[in-house]
């Protein structure tokens, strides 16, 4: 089907290009390499898909002539990206020869000027970010493992290295200064030397397993099978109590723990897929659903504020339907409270939430932008230097470093708080360096 609409396309351009004579100037073409060969090669591999158009946001090749293509800076970027990392087009799809791949991101990179580190992202999707003692930073990835910045470079580890997992969807630093890495196939403890792993021989099994380090200096891990604790040597499983009432749509895996969380009463909050969130206090559980006030039962984010309110991110649910709920919740001990007045904090998908020092509020509001709340007023902020991969607006993990700075893992990368938009971090250089917006 695809196919047949790529070639009606494509037969109605080159119609077009005859009939009407589109480009009176045959000898700019000729000597324009864009229309000779670039495009022309974006059309035979990409345009099936990419047809200007098909995808909103993806419409590079509504690129017609080389002057145009400025406008699509970002984009053209991400073809390069993505030729050269052979992600595109996919893999069961017609490919390109090496020489054909070359000849575009060639002229791509030197028309645009664009050196590596414009389009060098640390990931393509940052979702965790976490400082250690020694203060530095460390971004958990989907597909690169874990890097680390030390103030001066980025060093990462991935499976080569040891690591268990190459999507890091947890980081956590033990009493001892070990660092534990949570990934879709068990967790890694790294020593700074070496990794011990741990998977189901250790007793912990399910994928995305994110951590908490308690007060007492107890690991615990939650993962697509649920909640574990760590003795010292291994994990042990967790026992949860069962919802008492029926909950039957979730967004990924029903039982998912989402995220572990200790208010400062000491009071450890559980966020479940499908099963809304859990506090233990020591003793016994309370359970908290969207009966009482949640806006789902799909409780991705738990933080506190200094007033001792317990804020909840929720997401909507794709199974077994779509049902448009999700929002951010607000719950003070004894009532819950929602915004749906503010765009995009109900009804939504509300990844995470992080608590300032200062005591402030940030929610990553997907599809709308990051808010910070000051405990009075929402502030918007939704402007980046990288509009192409921010989207969808899919913020994954936030952070706060020692020395105050903000620091956003999109789907789309990582990006930096100037205090008024977000600038994307790449590989090389561009910590500090500042792109015109
Ligand atoms: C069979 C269909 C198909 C073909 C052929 C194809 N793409 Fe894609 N492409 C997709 C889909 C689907 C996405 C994901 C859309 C999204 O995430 O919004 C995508 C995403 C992209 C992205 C965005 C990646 C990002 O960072 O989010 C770029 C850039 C891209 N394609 C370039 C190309 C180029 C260049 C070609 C040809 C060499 C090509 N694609 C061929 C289907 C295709």
């Amino acid at each position: 089907m695809l196919k047949l609409v790529f070639f009606f396309m494509f037969s109605l351009l080159v119609a077009n290009a005859k009939c009407c004579g589109q480009d009176s100037n045959d000898a700019s073409k000729s000597s324009d390499p864009f229309r000779k060969t670039i495009r022309p090669l974006l059309e035979r591999y990409c345009a099936e898909c990419h047809a200007p158009g098909d995808m909103k946001d993806l419409d590079f090749l509504a690129a017609e002539k080389r002057s145009d293509i400025d406008k699509f800076r970002d984009i053209y970027a991400s073809v390069v990206e993505q030729m050269e990392n052979q992600a595109m087009p996919p893999k069961d799809f017609k490919q390109p020869t090496d020489n054909e791949r070359r000849l575009v991101t060639k002229w791509i990179k030197e028309t645009l000027e664009l050196n590596p580190a414009d389009f060098d992202r640390i990931s393509a999707y940052v979702v965790e970010a976490f400082e250690d003692k020694k203060g530095n930073l460390w971004f958990g990835t989907a597909s690169d493992g874990a890097a680390r910045y030390d103030g001066k470079s980025l060093t990462y580890m991935s499976t080569k290295e040891g690591l268990i997992g190459d999507t890091v969807t947890g980081i956590a630093e033990d009493k001892e200064g070990n660092m534990w890495f949570g990934t879709h196939s068990g967790a890694s403890k790294y020593d700074g030397k070496s990794f011990t792993n741990f998977s189901i021989s250790e007793g912990l099994s399910g994928a995305g397993c994110n951590f908490l380090l308690d007060r007492k200096g107890i690991i615990w891990a939650g993962t697509d099978d649920g909640v574990f604790r760590f003795d010292g040597l291994a994990f042990s499983k967790y026992a949860m109590p069962a919802p008492t009432e029926k909950m039957l749509s979730h967004k990924v895996k029903n039982g998912k723990v989402w995220c572990l969380f200790e208010d400062k009463a000491g009071n450890i909050w559980f966020g479940l897929d499908g099963r809304g969130a859990f506090k233990f206090d020591g003793v016994s559980f309370t359970h908290f659903t969207k009966k009482d006030g949640l806006s789902s039962n799909n409780v991705s984010s738990i933080v506190e504020d200094n007033r001792r309110n317990i804020w909840f991110g929720c997401l909507s649910s794709d199974h077994p339907e779509y049902v448009n709920e999700g929002g951010l919740i607000r719950y003070d001990g004894a009532n819950f409270t929602q915004f749906p007045e503010v765009k995009g904090l109900a009804a939504n998908d509300i990844y995470s939430l992080y608590t300032t020092k200062a005591g402030e509020i940030w929610i990553g509001a997907t599809g709308v932008g990051a808010y910070r709340y000051d405990g009075k007023v929402f502030t918007l902020f939704d402007k980046t230097d990288r509009k192409f991969w921010t989207r969808h607006f899919g913020v994954q993990s936030i952070l706060e470093d020692r020395k105050g700075t903000m620091w956003f893992g999109f789907s789309g990368g990582l990006f930096r708080f100037n205090g008024i938009s977000f600038v994307n971090v790449t590989k090389n250089g561009h910590w500090q360096k500042e792109r015109d917006l």
